[in-house]
């Protein structure tokens, strides 16, 4: 059912925990399943992503893409981060199963929204990136964590 790449990812997720003190921090929901993903970012002056870590309450699904995604952004600029999507990620994974796509968006969002708190931060906008649709406040996480 799921690829070898699922696997290894979802069994030995690269860069789980916190930053502290992130550029960025993303937390959205799945609309579709309810579980919950929060991205960090550090993004250095020239703009390029120096580092990225996650912490989900998701599936192994949500997991492995989420590690994925957070290996594909890393060393990136904005602009090629904003290219990093659920699609691009589910292609670098091998596929998912079809019920499981949705999971996977979790770590697109997640990462727009990290980046939409970074743009706020420092009072810029940034191209082609729209205000996330699904991102909760603190509270809510803190309800549910
Ligand atoms: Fe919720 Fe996969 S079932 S993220």
């Amino acid at each position: 059912m799921y690829s070898e790449k699922v696997m290894d990812h979802f069994q030995n997720p690269r860069n789980v925990g916190e930053i502290e003190g992130a550029s960025g921090v993303g937390t959205v929901g799945n609309a579709k399943c309810g579980d919950i993903m929060r991205m960090y970012l550090d993004i250095d002056e020239n703009g390029i992503i120096h580092d990225c870590k996650f912490k989900t309450f998701g599936c192994g699904a949500a997991v492995a893409t989420s590690s994925m995604a957070t290996e594909l952004v890393k060393g990136k600029t904005i602009q090629e981060a904003l290219q990093v999507t659920n699609k691009a990620v589910m292609e670098a994974l091998d596929g998912l199963p079809p019920v499981k796509v949705h999971c996977s968006l979790l770590a697109e969002e997640a990462i727009h929204a990290a980046l939409w708190d970074y743009a706020e931060k420092h009072g810029i906008k940034i191209e082609g990136l729209d205000k996330p649709k699904s991102d909760i406040s603190e509270e809510e996480v803190e309800e549910e964590y």
